[in-house]
């Protein structure tokens, strides 16, 4: 929805097209032959071993993120008991940037401006933006005192426009909650690569610490490597085709301890190969 205008988004048909697109996203390549599945391009492991392994991700990942039944079809979130539900950055252990960075706090209510309410609602919206503006003025933060005034002038300018509110009006009820990352269903995941809100593992061994994560690596026009399940991202000095360096360590990009991913995350500190986790 990033830069799409309040009044884009109260249009019925591109309301439609929103949620069509985010239901879409979450039951990606449901049978349906539009999204490439794995096997339409690599050959796969043996049958035993993708059942193993089915086993070992109901156990340790279907929890937060459901499955794709092992014959294929639908994605099934039906047995994730954690699923759509906000995991604490700390227990998840990645990177936190995204959440605590200097304008977090502000983003939801600055957000919600956007949608205003009906009623009571948009009293307490109001309400809101006052109590920000007024703690800002109070705690010296004179900039910040003035966007929420503008704010305002925005709310009672939209407000006017939707007067029997905005579609997309999500309640005050999540303004202030505790942060974190979602648990969301991951279908199609091999085309997810590199991995995290912040792409900041290239490939899945990677991710579930089959490998080591590295600390630098390059981005670009880099192949696919089915064996590792994600991009082909050399280290050191990039050459010009994948000529993007990312740099672990930056703020934002941290990759960070997914080792605990909850503790569920396949473990870790040495690299094994994918065979030992499987059950003998
Ligand atoms: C406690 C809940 C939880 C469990 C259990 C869990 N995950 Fe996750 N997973 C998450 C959350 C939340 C994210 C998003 C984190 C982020 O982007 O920083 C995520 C991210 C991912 C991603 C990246 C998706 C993308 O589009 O980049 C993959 C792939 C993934 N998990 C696979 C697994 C696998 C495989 C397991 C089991 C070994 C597992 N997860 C267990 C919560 C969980």
């Amino acid at each position: 929805m990033s830069g799409a205008t309040p009044l884009a988004l109260s249009k019925p048909e591109i309301a439609h097209n929103v949620r069509a697109a985010a239901k879409y996203t979450e039951g990606l390549g449901s049978g349906d032959g539009v999204v490439p599945r794995f096997a339409d391009y690599f050959e796969m492991a043996d049958q035993a071993d993708i059942e193993a392994g089915f086993q070992v991700y109901m156990e340790h990942c279907n929890d937060c993120h459901g499955h794709r039944p092992l014959d294929g079809g639908e994605w099934s979130n039906a047995s994730a008991a954690l699923i759509h539900q906000r995991i604490p950055v700390e227990k998840l252990g990645t990177e936190p940037e995204r959440l605590t960075f200097r304008y977090a706090q502000m983003v939801p209510l600055a957000l919600q401006t956007d949608f205003p309410g009906v009623g009571e609602d948009l009293v307490e919206q109001v309400r809101l933006l006052e109590e920000r503006a007024a703690s800002a003025r109070a705690e010296q933060r004179p900039a910040e005192a003035y966007f929420w005034l503008q704010q305002l002038d925005r709310l009672n300018k939209l407000s006017r426009e939707y007067r029997l509110g905005h579609g997309f009006y999500f309640g005050t009820d999540d303004l202030t909650a505790e942060t974190g990352y979602f648990n969301n269903p991951i279908p199609g995941a091999w085309l997810r690569a590199p991995y995290l809100h912040n792409a900041s593992v290239p490939t899945m061994a990677q991710l579930i610490n089959l490998s080591p994560r590295p600390d630098q690596f390059c981005r670009g026009n880099a192949p696919y490597d089915p064996v590792q399940m994600g991009y082909v991202a050399p280290t050191g000095d990039c050459p010009p085709d994948i000529a993007f360096s990312f740099d672990v360590n930056a703020k934002g990009n941290r990759t960070q301890v997914m080792i605990t991913h909850g503790d569920m995350m396949i473990r870790p500190a040495t690299p094994k190969s994918c065979a030992s986790f499987l059950p003998t």
